[in-house]
């Protein structure tokens, strides 16, 4: 399939330029849900970095998190432009609102990240998605845990048979929170070692909601009984951790509790090299801004978006980048 929109543009510009002027340049418009989110934030300096490699020009835009903002900043731009659309929605819903707008304007809309409802999706034959395989951020905790537990039986520390693990969640309509909490859970129970969860919650993806919510936790229960944390994202593994560090665990004394975050944000690194935290799981920020990018730019030139473009399996115009295992545990 190509697309001319390109062709269309081209046309519309040389319309109201003189002879002999320069070509539009290649821009898209992007939007992210919020930039205070540590993970989106590094990503948007992946995006600009991919976007200047791809000669991609961008306007960006922070909802800080607000509905109502992310939509008014999208009709603005489709208001003044019909650059593609890169979005990171402020939920699912709002990307559904945003959809509406861009087919209205028969713009291409590129969503990253947080994903609208297949149904929604499949409505707009120029709407995109590209995420991530959820399924599998949970299914590498459980088996980094796993292995953890396999060389260090002593974690198992009142010798029950079980682990009791707290599981610290991201928000809880992000198809992300959804998926690595199920496949964790799955993961853990399959593989036949007896979980028990002490405490779930909701952290919202937020460092400083974490260490909250463990000094919540700590009224409850005592760190001596925790066998395992678990938490759906690094920001909120870095918040546990700052919190078990204040009471003397993970630096190294020996009081210590299996941690495991997903991201491999730098600082999650760093604590897993200092075996501060067992592991966490690399979410590719590089390669899903680098894909977005691409999209757009073949949109702009009206060029085909096919699968060696992308080097990974188009379905339904959904496109997931896998994770990698980080551990020094192995
Ligand atoms: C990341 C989180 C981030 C969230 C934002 C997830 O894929 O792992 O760190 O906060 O996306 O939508």
């Amino acid at each position: 399939m190509k697309y001319m929109l390109r062709t269309v543009m081209a046309a519309a510009v040389l319309g109201t330029m003189s002879l002999g002027a320069q070509a539009a340049e290649d821009r898209a418009n992007v939007f992210y849900y919020s930039l205070n989110d540590t993970f989106v934030n590094a990503l948007s300096a992946d995006m600009r970095d991919s976007a200047e490699a791809a000669g991609l020009k961008l306007s960006e835009y922070d909802a800080t998190d607000d509905l109502a903002k992310q939509l008014t900043q999208v009709q603005t731009a489709l208001a003044q432009n019909k650059n593609p659309l890169i979005v990171n929605p402020v939920d699912a819903l709002n990307g559904e609102a945003v959809l509406r707008n861009a087919r209205r304007a028969k713009v291409p809309v590129i969503f990253f990240n947080r994903k609208p409802l297949d149904k929604v999706l499949s409505s707009y034959q120029d709407a995109w998605y590209v995420g991530t395989s959820a399924d599998m951020a949970g299914e590498y905790q459980a088996q980094i845990l796993i292995d953890y537990l396999s060389s260090h039986p002593q974690a198992d520390k009142n010798g029950n048979g079980q682990i009791e693990y707290v599981l610290i969640k991201g928000e809880a309509t992000h198809q992300d929170t959804q998926q690595r909490t199920s496949s964790f859970i799955r993961t853990m129970m399959n593989s036949g070692i007896a979980g028990e969860p002490l405490y779930t919650g909701n952290a919202d993806w937020s460092y400083s909601k974490a260490v909250n919510m463990m000094r919540e936790l700590l009224f409850t229960h005592k760190l001596s009984e925790i066998e395992a944390i678990i938490c759906n994202n690094d920001a909120m593994a870095l918040g546990v951790l700052n919190e078990l560090q204040a009471h003397g665990y993970n630096n190294g004394s020996g009081n210590f509790i299996p941690l495991i975050g997903i991201d491999a944000l730098p600082m999650a690194v760093e604590a897993v090299s200092r075996n501060q935290m067992i592991g966490t799981v690399f979410n590719d920020r590089r390669s899903i801004a680098e894909i977005c990018v691409k999209i757009a730019k073949a949109y702009c030139e009206g060029t085909e978006i096919t699968e060696d473009l992308v080097n990974l399996p188009i379905n339904n115009r959904q496109i997931e980048v896998p994770y990698v295992k980080y551990t020094i545990t192995k």
